[in-house]
């Protein structure tokens, strides 16, 4: 690999100490391996795992697109993350580090997390929960969280985590659309030194969805809450029945069973519910951590991801337990109450590995040397990126002052549909800054046109996938057209990522950006039509768009252009209270950056507002074809 012929770009490569560390050394011969052998490779991974029955198949490609995988078999993620280890040395090990924003410490050994799982998963069984309920879990960054979505898992419910930092309409829609039968959520949480008050906006959410009979709440903040008799609990209080005993048995689930469903935010209309199941995710995250973070038994992972996103899912609580590691959750802000409390954290904990967002690397970037370098951060071994283009400035920064020029940082391209890590590197595959380098073993990417034909190395084209993967997504929930739809009917037989990229003359990827509707802040996914829907929401505004402009901080922010209704004129105040408003309705990442007052949008001559034209003006660059605009 190292004396490999790079001809485009600058390429960083692996020190010897990485490459001697390093438990894959040959990526070349493994990918070969995957590629001949798509089948034999992720079934070998498989049997790294335990299975209550094996599978009869391992891809199931009779029903395309809706893929199966492991198919025949009995099993669930959750004995692979927990009960496996029970009669082992892990059983001490810790699986769980967590620190309060406020500064408060809880660790729970495997031992400990699987208990308090089991109490859980038992109160979740008194209170009638079955195999296949959907449960909404809208909480803050504490252990509860995870414990909540494996004591789901455990016994057959599927989750829905729903971003903690959403507001009330977001919360609202999400849990409708599941028809959850409860919804798991704590006082508050917090952030910047603040309590974001949880539980008051699952009241608010709570008044339009007739689904909901049960509410239980974790005590997190402390602050008085209004509980409702007969449809609310403390989740302590309930931890402490006698029913609430150490032991349950795992559910033994098919292969294909869903675990979870997320909602992400795609090309018009409401966000869709992205469905991954027990066994093809299972073995998909437990593949992809294993190889690119390499982890090891005396490592402390940090995803510093939320939960509530898949990020969080696949490698802050499935992925980590899955292979045994030591997982770090902290709560709160990175520059809380000094932006050098991430730095404190690595030093404290000795964290070895972090995963974050360029977005955090650009935000304390600006803070300056002098606030990490007051710590020792010489644990660390490898860094990670997700979620967004990594600029060289911030790869540099994260590089040198951060990783000590030792760490070769992980790019990973993914999606919330893809599951797992799909464009990314190895430690010991040679980088180049800002690109995930190439696909995961057993993958392969293609940059095409319009028409689907792959463009030359070099040129701008749209991002397919070209094999499925056991962690892709089974379909959208309740919505299989879509799924078919949005997904495989623009490209046969090829998955359309909604990314536009480049591939360069030694095979290595590079992330332009979204090419649907999705506004990509700080690493957040969201969707122009849920922005806009609350921008008309407010009496003032008749019309909205929304677009995503270049942020230094952010990649992208938020611009709206509003038509205002009569009797209404344009102001600061108004702007403000269109911004405020957005944030009180979707949450503190959907604030517009700036509202535009406008008379017009341009649009097409069927009525569907041209969004790229708005930007286009807005970068002062040329506008493109417009023969579809209306006069
Ligand atoms: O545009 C790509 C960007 O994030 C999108 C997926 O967003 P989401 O489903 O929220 O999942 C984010 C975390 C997996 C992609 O379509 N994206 C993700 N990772 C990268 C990235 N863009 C560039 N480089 C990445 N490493």
């Amino acid at each position: 690999m190292a004396d490999r012929q790079f001809v485009d770009g600058e390429v960083v490569y692996p020190s010897e100490e990485v490459i001697a560390k390093a438990r894959l050394k040959d990526w070349d011969a493994m990918a070969r391996r995957a590629a001949e052998d798509l089948e034999g490779f992720w079934a070998q991974e498989a049997e790294e795992l335990e299975w209550y029955r094996k599978w009869d198949k391992v891809l199931d490609d009779s029903g395309k697109p809706f893929y199966k995988w492991f198919t025949g078999a009995k099993v669930n993620i959750v004995h692979n993350c927990l009960d496996r280890y029970q009669k082992s040395w892990r059983r001490n090990k810790l699986a769980l580090i967590w620190v309060g924003e406020p500064g408060d410490v809880r660790t729970y050994s495997y031992y400990a997390l699987n208990r308090e799982v089991n109490q859980f998963a038992n109160i979740l069984k008194a209170m009638g929960i079955q195999k296949g309920d959907r449960i909404t879990i809208y909480m803050p960054r504490v252990p509860e969280i995870v414990i909540a979505m494996l004591a789901c898992a455990k016994i057959g419910a599927v989750h829905s985590v729903v971003y903690g930092g959403f507001s009330v309409d977001a919360l609202q829609g999400r849990i409708e659309d599941s028809q959850s039968r409860m919804v798991i959520t704590a006082d508050g949480g917090w952030m910047n030194g603040k309590i974001v008050r949880l539980k008051d906006t699952v009241d608010e959410a709570l008044k339009r969805c007739p689904s909901v009979e049960t509410v239980i709440t974790v005590r997190r903040t402390g602050h008085e809450v209004r509980m409702e008799p007969g449809r609310d609990y403390w989740y302590h209080d309930l931890i402490g029945l006698p029913i609430a005993t150490g032991k349950c048995p795992t559910e033994q689930l098919d292969a294909e069973d869903p675990l979870f469903i997320l909602y992400t935010s795609g090309t018009t209309g409401t966000p869709k519910a992205i469905l991954h199941t027990h066994g093809g995710y299972m073995v998909g995250i437990y593949t992809t951590l294993k190889y690119v973070f390499d982890i090891q038994d005396e490592d402390r992972w940090w995803c510093a991801a939320d939960p509530g996103w898949i990020t969080g899912h696949s490698y802050i609580v499935y992925g980590p337990l899955l292979n045994g590691a030591t997982t770090f959750i902290y709560e709160g802000a990175p520059t809380y109450p000094y932006p050098d409390r991430w730095w404190a954290l690595i030093e404290k904990y000795g964290i070895t590995i972090l995963y974050t967002a360029p977005t955090a690397i650009r935000g304390l970037m600006r803070f300056g040397e002098s606030w990490p370098k007051r710590h020792d951060l010489s644990s660390l071994r490898l860094l990670g990126s997700v979620g967004e283009p990594i600029n060289p400035e911030a790869w540099r920064w994260y590089y040198e002052v951060i990783g000590g020029g030792r760490c070769p940082i992980m790019d990973t391209w993914w999606q919330t549909e893809t599951g797992m890590f799909m464009i990314t590197p190895t430690p010991v595959v040679p980088l180049k800054p800002g690109s995930g380098t190439r696909p995961f073993f057993g993958q392969e990417a293609e940059i095409v046109d319009e028409d689907g034909n792959p463009v030359p190395d070099g040129e701008e084209g749209y991002l397919v996938l070209k094999r499925p993967w056991p962690a892709m997504m089974r379909t959208i929930y309740n919505d299989p057209d879509r799924y078919v739809d949005q997904y495989w009917s623009r490209f046969p037989g090829k998955y359309m990522t909604g990314d536009s990229a480049k591939r360069d003359r030694d095979g290595y990827f590079w992330i332009i950006g979204r090419v649907d509707d999705v506004i990509k802040v700080s690493g957040y996914r969201l969707g122009t039509a849920e922005i806009e829907s609350a921008l008309v929401s407010h009496p003032a505004i008749a019309e909205a768009a929304a677009i995503g402009l270049p942020h230094e901080v952010k990649g992208n922010a938020i611009h709206a252009y509003c038509i205002l209704r009569t009797g209404y004129e344009p102001s600061e105040k108004l702007a403000e209270e269109l911004r405020q408003h957005v944030r009180e309705h979707m949450g503190p990442i959907a604030r517009p950056e700036k509202i535009h007052f406008v008379d017009k949008l341009p649009k097409t001559r069927s009525g569907k507002i041209m969004r790229r034209v708005l930007k286009a003006q807005a970068l002062g660059l040329d506008v493109g074809d417009t023969s579809t605009m209306e006069d």
